[in-house]
């Protein structure tokens, strides 16, 4: 099978978020100018908000990010500022349904020629009964999580419908933030998952194979981990030494070295809801995704983490893209300018990237800028 991909000369994309008052403690992004010299700042959206994904597509970016009550999709000219782009729900789930509730994590993939949702949710505010919290072992956060696969009814990802494909089985475990991983060797199923169904910590991250954008092949059995949160960076509060609680992988991103072809996982580590969030990284360094031998995991520390001189706290769970020319790579991610007071306080930024001399990439220092805008906008 081919995957094929409409990206400007990368794999996989993301970025940021709705539009609103300016109640986040920025001005609007000022630069929507063409001249040199142009510049704009973070949050790229003055709203809340998480999980941002984006992708390039024709002469337009697309971004989704969670929403919790339904999927929005957004696209606007510019990378670096989305308060005045469209904005449509794709998606408003009826209720009764198993995705009715905390719609979470969306990403916008093209594969084979049609436009797939993948998403987390539940079937109502993940409420556990008694008998199944008596299980957990710290509780039960999201033991009902699980993802979903929306299609679209044709190419163009602006004017097709969306419609609920399939549930991706994950074995009836816990599962969030499912991405696709797309490979020479065909596609795979990168998701945050426990190693039983009653873990509720650590959050792993697991690899199963598909045969399609909505069919998982791999058994039980097959399903590998590819990466638990052992070191000190990865666990809340930082360096816990005592049990698993809150130590989470999550968010896993395929990023692909355009000039090398090297393959990459980018994943937010520790927690999301305080300053420590961050990300981590594996690389492929074998030919075949489902072999753990074949993933090489950075164990040095976060590649991309807080920077309290900026005041950029908690900045995780990001997405990839390029600018409008394709000559720059970018990251869109979400972080906290206030990192006391937990989820609400994250917003969606954008920052230029670039690659190390090894072919990993070299991020940024988060912060608010101004920085220069996308070569191209
Ligand atoms: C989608 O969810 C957001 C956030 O809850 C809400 O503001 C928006 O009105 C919803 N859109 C639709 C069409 O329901
Ligand atoms: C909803 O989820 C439950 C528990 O996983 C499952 O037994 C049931 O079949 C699901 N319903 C549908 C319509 O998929
Ligand atoms: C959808 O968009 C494509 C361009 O991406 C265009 O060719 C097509 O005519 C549009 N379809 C409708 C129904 O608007
Ligand atoms: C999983 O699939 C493999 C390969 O087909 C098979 O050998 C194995 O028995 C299966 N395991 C289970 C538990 O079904």
């Amino acid at each position: 099978m081919i995957f094929k991909h409409f990206h400007v000369g990368l794999v996989a994309n993301l970025l940021g978020v709705v539009s609103c008052q300016n109640t986040y403690g920025n001005t609007a992004a000022t630069a929507t100018a063409t001249a040199t010299g142009a510049t704009y700042t973070n949050p790229i959206l003055n709203a809340g908000g998480a999980d941002p994904w984006v992708i390039r597509y024709q002469d337009r970016y697309y971004m989704t990010y969670t929403t919790n009550d339904n999927i929005t999709l957004l696209r606007s000219r510019t990378l670096t500022d989305w308060n005045t782009a469209e904005s449509k729900a794709i998606l408003v789930p009826p209720p009764g349904m198993n995705y009715s509730t905390d719609l979470w994590a969306p990403e916008l993939h093209s594969i084979s020629g049609k436009w797939y949702v993948i998403f987390t949710a539940d079937p109502h505010f993940d409420q556990p009964p008694p008998e199944t919290d008596m299980y957990c072992q710290f509780g039960c956060p999201a033991v009902n999580h699980r993802m979903y696969v929306l299609e679209s009814s044709g190419p163009d990802p602006w004017n097709s419908t969306y419609a609920v494909k399939a549930q991706l089985n994950t074995y009836d475990q816990f599962a969030i933030d499912g991405t696709y991983f797309q490979h020479s060797t065909g596609l795979y199923h990168i998701y945050s998952c426990w190693y039983r169904a009653y873990d509720g910590w650590p959050a792993n991250l697991c690899i199963t194979k598909m045969s399609d954008p909505w069919t998982v092949s791999s058994n039980f059995s097959q399903r590998q981990i590819l990466s638990v949160p052992s070191n000190p960076w990865e666990k809340t509060p930082y360096g816990r030494p005592f049990n698993d609680r809150l130590s989470s992988n999550e968010g896993p991103q395929q990023l692909t070295n355009p000039k090398t072809g090297q393959q990459f996982v980018i994943y937010s580590a520790a927690r999301s809801d305080n300053r420590n969030y961050c990300l981590g990284q594996l690389e492929l360094v074998g030919d075949d995704p489902m072999n753990v031998q074949d993933w090489r995991k950075n164990n040095d520390g976060c590649v991309f983490y807080q920077n309290a001189l900026e005041g950029a706290y908690g900045v995780g769970h990001a997405s990839f893209t390029t600018s409008p020319d394709g000559s720059e790579d970018w990251i869109v991610y979400h972080g906290m300018r206030d990192p006391t007071n937990g989820w609400g306080a994250r917003t969606i930024r954008a920052q230029k990237f670039t690659w190390n001399q090894d072919g990993t990439p070299k991020f940024p220092r988060p912060g608010y800028g101004p920085y220069a805008v996308p070569s191209g906008q």
